[in-house]
């Protein structure tokens, strides 16, 4: 374990037949999470496995046309998103890539997106003492929507937002290519007890970020002095599995601190779902 600032923990982690394993038990884990910190599990997957989830993702989306309709949380789909968000109005400029029905993907994508999205859902539900695996649930419960995000060069961002803390908990955020060689610029921040804690930088491919998921967070920009295009592959990518009910409440417009308050207060025991 060690400490790069307040607020910001990394682990040592690695892949261990097919599950995420850190230096520290997954209890004492969700124990770092809730206090809070942002918390980066490193070198769990390697760089190479993860350039094949990237270039797997882009063959998809090269030969299935952009959604352009409303998401209907139950198909695989990719849309740029360009706007800013209804009740938190927060602005953002991505490319996201839902994949809410892998069963119905070909066979060798499906073994690739699973790679990675198998571990995570298995670690997510070792810290959280669920047992829930991916896929569509009964009618109103929450259930996973695997998604690769790329942020292109030249001016992508997502906003300051939140999210409710049930029934996600923890955020995983894992990275998929390298600062520094890949891309120059973003990387996701928080904001904990009015201290300001941003990753970028500090996050290397097969990293993964874990984080309380009612924190306000950002992806802050890639730089503007290069040149923007929806169709160069160059940028940020990573792997997210949010888990909730598309169907269900809102997060609310009204941000849910001051922290101090809120953090003294939160129900810290893992919620089951
Ligand atoms: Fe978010």
């Amino acid at each position: 374990m060690k400490k790069i600032a307040d607020y910001f923990i990394t682990l040592e982690g690695r892949l261990e037949n097919g599950g995420i394993v850190t230096e520290l038990p997954y209890d004492d884990v969700m124990q770092l999470v809730n206090e809070p910190n942002v918390v980066i599990v490193k070198n769990i997957f390697p760089a190479d496995a993860l350039q094949q989830v990237i270039d797997a993702t882009l063959a998809w989306s090269k030969q299935e046309p952009l959604r352009q309709e409303p998401d209907d949380f139950m198909s695989n789909a990719h849309k740029h998103r360009l706007h800013i968000s209804n009740i938190q109005q927060a602005p953002q400029l991505f490319h996201d890539h839902t994949f809410e029905n892998i069963p119905a993907l070909q066979p060798d994508l499906q073994q690739t997106l699973l790679s990675v999205f198998g571990p995570m859902n298995r670690f997510w539900n070792r810290l959280t003492n669920n047992d829930v695996p991916l896929g569509r649930r009964a009618e109103g419960e929450p259930y996973f929507h695997p998604q690769i995000t790329h942020y292109p060069l030249g001016g992508s961002f997502f906003g300051r937002h939140w999210h409710p803390l049930n029934p996600q908990q923890v955020g995983l955020i894992l990275a998929l290519n390298q600062y520094g060689k890949d891309y120059h610029s973003g990387g996701t921040g928080y904001v904990i007890n009015d201290t300001i804690i941003e990753t970028e930088g500090h996050q290397n491919a097969g990293d993964m970020i874990l984080f309380r998921y009612d924190l306000p967070h950002w992806v802050s920009p890639s730089s503007f002095a290069d040149r923007f295009s929806w169709d160069d592959p160059k940028g940020r990518w990573v792997a997210i599995i949010p888990f909730y009910n598309p169907w269900g409440i809102p997060a609310p417009s009204e941000e849910p601190q001051g922290w101090k308050t809120q953090i003294a207060t939160a129900d810290l025991q893992p919620e089951a779902v």
